[in-house]
């Protein structure tokens, strides 16, 4: 939630900070602002609504020459989304600039202490308190550093908070609790940005920061020090990707661009996994096979799309390991009371790495001595480094708000770690691994295949404009895919729809069904006849009842066809591996739906891409 970005260099910042909004707009979309620093006070734009709002502003009435800036791209959680409540907030004189993302919780009371001092705050936000705390510092002489370093002890919530002080243009200082922040180190000039994509541009040399620390940029260097001044040292990183990644490379949308690019995520997510006698490794995974084999339970948490990669993971595990697995949602773990022991292991599994639900869930676990091991997508998030032990995915960055190739690697890793706890825990031979993990290496094609047949999802889809409800089915490890592709449709084109268990019908979902309603099956692989046939009964008690079937079945399965208004063809694999494939037409449905409903896909309403706000 909410994307940031600071500069101090020798370009014109202006055009610096934009340009990194523009690549961080995905995080937040409800308002958009830049500060400058000039002429011994701050100059400012910012207006709500998209970025190209605040491009426009500043395009029209251009801000004066600057070399040190900071911007803000906003998702409300502290008053309306307009013009005043964006970001940059300026202290009582105006001679200093915050932009914030996270919560304050104690602003309230900050608030009051400021008015009865007879400060005037002119928005609802959270963020203005800290920017008149921040300038009465400076104004009474302080250094920016450590104005805020003890501006920061007196907050309580989740922040980052990036601050400019117009009589001190040299330099531009932040400060992170619980909410992301990366420092870009370039020559002669040094970045700031929620992520990395808001300086790859300029270099792809990154700095990570630990908890409740406080880092200084200037042209020259970058200063860590903690909130109580202590000096401390950030882990520096190279990123692997590049400024191609992170554009639209001539799509229209990134989640299209996005869903085109998974048979390379996948291929990329399984590379160098074996080593030169065949057997699995997993060299980050910092946990010891001594460790793994001790583990007698597994608690998979998440939210959104992660939580139904976990629900796959669940499958999978327990056949290959039979390792009982849980999978909660992070938001729930947290507040009941969870038992763990030292031989649970907690799987976190997020694609920003930053998910406030999903990180507290890993404290509240590592507090009860549990080892977790997080799923992740980006390298220099904060659960990664708070976890015991990670495998990384390696989708690339991915920019639309919607997962996509995130899902599908995380899939893949899934399956890798249960397929390494099936080695080391000797529930399996090493030739039944070998096998599915050359099933596993022949996925990219198959994926391939789905995404060569697109245009007839696509243009299934368009004969669904208008629908106003469509409802998934799936069995197995196509029971998530279903919720997956019901949580699709709902984010992207705002339409209701639900995923359920095909067994669950009678028990009350088939009372929805009505003449016409369009339901998406996903038929599992002949190869487990048991839970074919059950899905097809079920597929025939929906039809019987009016409902329009578009069923996602394999190449080669004829008992479908009498059944299937609409048939989808997907490559013949495995049934654990099926997700894989399945998932992909449904991205597809929904991704092409919501656009010619004229949606914005990469950029749904009330959304952003990574909640790290409760
Ligand atoms: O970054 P995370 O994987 O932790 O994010 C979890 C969810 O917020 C995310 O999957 C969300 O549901 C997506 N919008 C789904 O497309």
């Amino acid at each position: 939630m909410c994307g940031i970005v600071g500069y101090v260099g020798s370009k014109q910042a202006q055009g610096v900070v934009v340009e990194g909004l523009r690549r961080l707009e995905y995080r937040g979309y409800d308002s958009a602002g830049v500060a400058l620093a000039h002429d011994g006070t701050v100059a400012w734009n910012k207006r709500a609504g998209k970025l190209a709002n605040l491009e426009k502003a500043v395009e029209e009435t251009p801000l004066p020459e600057s070399t040190t800036g900071i911007g803000h791209t906003r998702w409300a959680t502290h008053g309306a989304p307009n013009d005043v409540n964006a970001h940059p907030h300026l202290g009582r004189a105006g001679r200093l600039a915050v932009v914030h993302n996270g919560i304050i919780e104690n602003f309230a009371q900050l608030r009051a202490e400021l008015e009865a001092a007879g400060h005037e705050l002119l928005s609802e936000t959270d963020t203005e308190v800290a920017a008149h705390l921040l300038e009465q510092e400076v104004a009474a002489g302080t250094d920016l550093t450590t104005a805020m370093q003890r501006v920061c002890r007196r907050l309580e919530g989740a922040f980052t908070l990036v601050a400019l002080d117009g009589q001190d243009p040299e330099r531009v200082v932040a400060a992170r609790r619980n909410s992301p922040l990366v420092v870009g180190l370039g020559e002669g000039e040094n970045f700031l940005g929620s992520d990395v994509a808001a300086f790859i541009e300029h270099t792809r040399e990154a700095l990570e920061l630990g908890q409740d620390q406080v880092v200084t940029i200037t042209r020259e260097g970058v200063e860590v020090t903690g909130f109580d001044g202590t000096p401390a040292e950030g882990v520096r990183y190279h990123v692997d990707w590049d400024l191609t990644a992170a554009e639209k490379d001539g799509h229209d949308w990134f989640m299209r661009k996005e869903i085109l690019e998974q048979p390379r995520a996948v291929a990329d997510s399984l590379l160098g996994r074996r080593d030169a006698s065949g057997l699995l490794q997993l060299d980050e995974m910092r946990l010891s096979d001594g460790e793994l084999r001790e583990i007698d339970k597994i608690i998979i948490i998440a939210a959104g799309t992660s939580f139904y990669a976990g629900m796959v993971a669940k499958y999978a595990i327990e056949h290959w390991t039979r390792v009982p697995v849980e999978v909660e949602l992070a938001s729930e773990f947290r507040y009941r009371d969870p038992i763990l022991t030292h031989s649970t292991l907690v799987v976190a599994i997020s694609q920003s790495g930053e998910t406030a639900d999903t990180l507290q869930a890993i404290r509240h676990a590592r507090v009860q001595r549990s080892k977790v091991l997080a799923i992740c997508n980006t390298n220099g998030s904060t659960i990664p480094r708070e976890s015991d032990g990670v495998i990384y995915t390696h989708a690339g960055p991915e920019i639309g708000v919607a997962s996509t190739k995130g899902y599908l690697t995380q899939l893949v890793a899934c399956y890798l770690l249960a397929l390494y706890l099936a080695q080391v825990k000797g529930t399996r031979f090493g030739d039944e691994i070998g096998e599915v993990l050359d099933q596993l290496d022949e996925m990219p094609a198959h994926i391939q295949t789905v995404l060569d047949a697109r245009e007839q999802v696509h243009a299934l889809a368009r004969q669904h404009l208008g629908t106003r409800s469509v409802l998934f089915l799936g069995r197995h490890a196509g029971y998530p895919v279903a919720l997956e592709g019901a949580l699709k449709l709902k984010e992207l084109a705002y339409i209701h729809a639900e995923g359920f268990a095909a067994g669950e019908l009678k028990h009350g979902p088939i009372a929805l069904i009505e003449e016409g309603l369009p339901v998406l099956c996903i038929v599992p692989p002949r190869g487990r006849d048991q839970l074919h046939d059950k899905m097809l009964s079920g597929i025939q008690e929906v039809r019987a009842r009016g409902a329009r079937t578009i069923c996602l079945a394999e190449e080669g399965d004829d008992s479908i066809e009498p059944y299937a208004d609409e048939l989808i063809r997907l490559p013949r694999v495995p049934v654990l591996l099926q997700p894989l494939v399945a998932v992909v037409p449904l991205q597809l449905f929904a991704c092409e739906l919501a656009t010619a409903m004229g949606h914005d896909v990469d950029q749904p309403r009330n959304l952003a891409k990574s909640v790290t706000v409760e």
